[in-house]
C-alpha cells in the first residue's frame, strides 16, 4: 500500500473515532501544504513548530523547505497519528501532547522560542483546548518578535461564527494577519492566514 493510501485510511478511521478533534476526513493536499510552509526562511537555522500534524501533509512540506537546517518539532494530540508520524518522518521530533501546553513542551525539548508555527489545528482546538489563557496568546508568547503563525481555514466555513472568532483571536494576538489566496486545489478548498509579529499579551 502506498503511504498516501495508508495516510488516507488512517485519517478517515481517526475522524470516525474523534470527529471534532480530527475535523477533516482526509489529509490536506500539497498545494495547501506549500502555502502553509511559505514563511519558513530559506536561510539560517529556523525553529519550526507544527501543531496538529495528523499524518504529515504539512510535515513533509516543512521538512523539504528546511532541507536539514534548524529544528522541526511536531505536536500531535492523537497518539495513533503521532506514532504514524514518528515512523514516517524519523528526522522530525514528535511530541505527543496538546497545543495549549506548547510552552512546557518546548521547554522539554530545550527550545526557547519558535520562528514559525504551522498550525493544522481545527478551530475547535482554539475554543476548547486551553484551560488557561486563550490558545492564540499561548502561541504568540512562544514566537520570536518577527515570528509567523500560519493557520488554515476551509473557505466555505470561513464566515461561520467559530471561524470568525478564530480570525478575531488571531487579530488580537498579532499585529498583522493577512489571508492568502484560496487554494482551490485542496479538497475542500482552503485559505491560509499568515499572522505576523506577535503582540505582547498579558
Ligand atoms: C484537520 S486535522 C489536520 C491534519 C494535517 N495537518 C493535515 O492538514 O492533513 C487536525 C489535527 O489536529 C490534531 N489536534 C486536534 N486538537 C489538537 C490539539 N489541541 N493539540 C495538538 N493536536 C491537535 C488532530 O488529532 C488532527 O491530527
Amino acid at each position: 500500500m502506498t503511504s498516501t493510501k495508508t495516510d488516507g485510511s488512517l485519517f478517515l478511521r481517526e475522524f470516525l473515532r474523534a470527529p471534532t478533534r480530527t475535523a477533516a476526513v482526509a489529509p490536506s493536499g500539497t498545494a495547501l501544504a506549500d502555502q502553509m510552509a511559505l514563511p519558513i526562511p530559506e536561510r539560517g537555522e529556523p525553529v519550526v513548530v507544527e501543531l496538529g500534524p495528523g499524518t504529515g501533509a504539512f510535515t513533509r512540506a516543512i521538512e523539504q523547505r528546511l532541507a536539514g537546517r534548524g529544528r522541526q518539532l511536531a505536536v500531535e494530540l492523537n497518539p495513533t497519528m503521532a506514532d504514524h508520524l514518528a515512523a514516517r518522518f524519523p528526522g522530525v521530533e514528535v511530541a505527543r501532547g496538546r497545543a495549549g501546553d506548547l510552552p512546557q513542551i518546548l521547554a522539554g525539548y530545550g527550545i526557547d522560542r519558535a520562528d514559525v508555527i504551522v498550525s493544522g489545528l481545527p478551530w475547535f482546538a482554539y475554543e476548547a483546548d486551553s484551560d488557561g489563557p486563550p490558545l492564540v496568546h499561548t502561541l504568540a508568547s512562544v514566537l520570536t518578535a518577527q515570528g509567523v503563525l500560519t493557520q488554515f481555514a476551509y473557505t466555505w466555513t470561513r464566515w461561520a461564527p467559530p471561524a470568525r472568532r478564530l480570525l478575531h483571536g488571531l487579530r488580537a494576538g498579532f499585529e498583522e494577519v493577512v489571508s492568502g489566496r484560496t487554494v482551490w486545489a485542496n479538497l475542500p478548498p482552503a485559505t491560509v492566514y499568515f499572522a505576523r509579529r506577535p503582540r505582547s499579551l498579558p
